[in-house]
């Protein structure tokens, strides 16, 4: 962690060249990006990068190449950014940017695909099955136990997500997560406590507890609600250390780079279970990676030089 900490303090803000902050977009998450993306443009330009700000739904990214941009930090959320198509295009160009490739940020944004590389891995994940229309409702719930979760493959933000209590109410959530994605997953219920841990060139950050009064951590719990409580660190440190191998393992497994945060589930005996891998976090100032950051004692401007300095192509 240490490394982690202390590395890019010791490099020139002028050595990045020109940076390009890729923020905003087209997707649905285009409001958080907003945010995340004002955060890093004006951390970056405190510590004296030259940093400028670029919406790829205003200009096409073929300015980037024009303007003679050095690097490129994304920071878009969602379709058309986190899915590994601006990072193809990127790695057309040769421009150097951060975080995860294109096959990494593609495979993460797939829910159902992750999991069969993390099964395939040996690492813990809830029971899932695909969910079709055609399902026997009944043989599922005889399978996975209730209550459970059912979920769209390719989303986030807790869109299309459904705990599901009853065999009766399965087919209407089926339905629900089938209006975001032709992919529809369910899940075992795990009964536990939820962390995320972020991770910032090869160190595993503090990890982030999250307690909710709502069902589960769903969309208004993570962008409306106030009495959504976050704790960091979020175990004891025996077990965040115990952990850590195994997060960074999640990680590693799916080909990811740079940066990124990892969702699980720890049941009451202590067991984790992997829920998702997220290749481009919120990184506003109330965001879980700045939270683990700040708990290591990086800064935010630290936080995003740190990311900045291992943008790659290839
Ligand atoms: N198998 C599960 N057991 C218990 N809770 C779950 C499970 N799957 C999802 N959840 C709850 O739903 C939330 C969102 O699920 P997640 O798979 O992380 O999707 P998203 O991409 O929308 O964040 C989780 O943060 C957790 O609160
Ligand atoms: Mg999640």
């Amino acid at each position: 962690m240490s490394a982690a900490t202390t590395k890019s303090s010791i490099l020139n803000p002028q050595s990045f060249g020109k940076v390009a902050v890729l923020f905003g977009g087209r997707s649905a998450e285009r409001e958080v990006s907003l945010k995340s993306g004002t955060a890093v443009l004006a951390a970056l330009q405190r510590s004296g990068v030259d940093a400028h700000a670029f919406d790829p739904s205003q200009r096409d990214l073929s300015e980037l190449k024009k303007e003679k941009f050095d690097r490129v930090f994304i920071i878009l959320h969602g379709r058309y950014g986190e899915d590994g198509t601006v990072q193809g295009a990127l790695e057309l160009m040769g421009i150097p940017y951060t975080g995860s490739g294109v096959m990494a940020s593609a495979l993460a944004m797939d829910k159902w695909r992750t999991k069969m590389i993390w099964q395939a891995a040996g690492l813990p994940i809830p029971d899932f099955e695909l969910l079709t229309a055609d399902s026997d409702w009944n043989a599922v719930v005889q399978r996975l136990g209730l209550p459970l979760f059912v979920k769209p493959a390719n989303e986030g933000s807790s869109v299309g997500i459904s705990k599901v209590k009853r065999v009766e109410d399965l087919q209407a959530a089926y339905a629900l997560a089938a209006r975001y994605d032709s992919l529809v997953l369910v899940e075992r219920f795990v009964d536990g406590q939820e962390v995320q841990f972020p991770i910032v060139n090869g160190a595993v950050l503090p990890s982030i507890r999250i307690e909710t009064p709502h069902e589960f951590y769903d969309y208004d719990a993570k962008y409306l609600a106030d009495d959504t409580r976050y704790i960091c660190p979020g175990l004891p440190d025996a077990m965040e250390k115990q952990l850590a191998d195994i997060v960074l393992r999640s990680f590693r497994v799916l080909g990811c780079r740079g940066w990124g945060r990892v969702d699980l589930i720890i049941d009451k005996s202590g067991k984790p279970y992997f829920l998702e891998m997220n290749t481009l976090p919120g990184m506003t100032d109330h965001s879980l990676v700045p939270m683990g950051a700040r708990q290591a004692g990086m800064s935010f401007e630290q936080l995003v030089l740190n990311i900045l300095e291992e943008a790659h192509v290839g």
